[in-house]
């Protein structure tokens, strides 16, 4: 029997994350909105590639989560995206309410799955989505630090003219302006960076990742990215439904990694059939570790505003 992938939110994340995974053949696939018509006319649409691709998986549009019910993988991309001028943390408690009601939906149908949050801000609602869900921290997983690390890793490529595959990296932290792109161990081919570009290269680079999300809202003008962000999930529920044991920079809860107590924050987590095996720790510079602390801070400041919420 085939695995079964729960995506709720039928837009442009939402709708690109179905579509890959429908088109990996591995899973059925039900696509959940609110908007009534949407995910079913999406589903419907992408049921119908199935002959030209030659999968059999189905997926399914619907607005019941009883159609739901036993998913091995969740995935939660409902909620309001960003428009130019807006930071991913001005979304903070539209999408908050969005996310708690979702991941309650998601418990309660599929209580064994493993969840995927994507919405932003992003390491907020994967706590929102762990206090909601009372999951094992194993089983709620924020998405963020591989699409961070792509842009990275394109932009160095782009510059050492490299392969893609060939550019080894990590940015952990929270995804935000304060996220941490390990420079001193990133390398191309174990060459390490800072043999191939200098500083004055090399900075720009760096801010030009970081800024990674606020590029594509400006020029989309309308939304936020989506592309990207869609294959960085599949590569997670990949690793989740194939058991990859793929060490992949995730937002992950931490309990003492990395000095971190009780917040999450992108690091490297091996990712297997059990969802997060193992926070992986990674040797950090002073620098990167203050700037990891840097980091933390600023989740805990949106952690501080949900919990002081007047308006619950
Ligand atoms: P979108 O606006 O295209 O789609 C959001 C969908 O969620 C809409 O179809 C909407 O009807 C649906 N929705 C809203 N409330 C819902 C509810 N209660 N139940 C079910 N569905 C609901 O937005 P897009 O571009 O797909 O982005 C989705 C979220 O993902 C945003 O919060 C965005 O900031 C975030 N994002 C996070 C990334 C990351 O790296 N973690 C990357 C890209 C986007
Ligand atoms: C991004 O980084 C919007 O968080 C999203 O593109």
């Amino acid at each position: 029997m085939r695995k079964k992938i729960t995506v709720v939110g039928a837009g442009n994340v939402g709708a690109t994350v179905a579509q890959r995974l429908f088109e990996r053949g591995y899973a059925d696939i039900v696509l959940v909105d609110i908007v009534e018509g949407l995910p079913q006319g999406k589903a419907l649409d992408m049921l119908e590639s199935g002959p030209v691709l030659g999968t059999d998986s189905t997926i399914t549009g619907t607005n019941s989560y009883a159609d739901t019910a036993n998913s091995d993988v969740a995935v939660i991309t409902a909620g309001i995206a960003r428009k130019p001028g807006m930071s991913r943390d001005d979304l903070l408690f539209t999408n908050m309410d969005i996310v708690g009601g979702v991941a309650e939906q998601i418990a309660k149908y599929s209580p064994h799955c493993i969840l995927i949050v994507v919405s932003n801000p992003l390491d907020a609602m994967a706590q929102q989505a762990l206090d909601v869900t009372k999951f094992p921290r194993e089983r709620v997983i924020g998405m963020a630090g591989i699409l961070d690390t792509a842009r990275f890793r394109t932009f160095l490529a782009t510059e050492v003219n490299a392969s893609v595959e060939d550019v080894q990296a990590y940015v952990l932290g929270g995804h935000g302006d304060t996220m941490v792109p390990l420079v001193q161990s990133t390398n191309v081919a174990g060459i390490p960076i800072s043999n191939l570009l200098s500083k004055e290269v090399l900075d720009p680079i760096v801010q030009r990742a970081r800024d990674g999300g606020a590029e594509i809202v400006g020029l989309l003008k309308t939304g936020s990215a989506f592309y990207a962000p869609s294959a960085a999930v599949a590569q997670m529920v990949d690793a989740i439904i194939l058991d990859k044991k793929r060490i992949l920079p995730c937002a992950a809860y931490l309990k003492g990694e990395y000095g971190i107590d009780g917040l999450y924050i992108g690091v490297p987590v091996k990712l297997g059939a059990n969802g997060i095996e193992e926070v992986i720790e990674v040797e950090l510079s002073e620098e990167e570790r203050a700037n990891l602390d840097k980091s933390a801070a600023a989740v805990t400041e949106l952690l501080e505003a949900m919990n002081n919420r007047t308006d619950k």
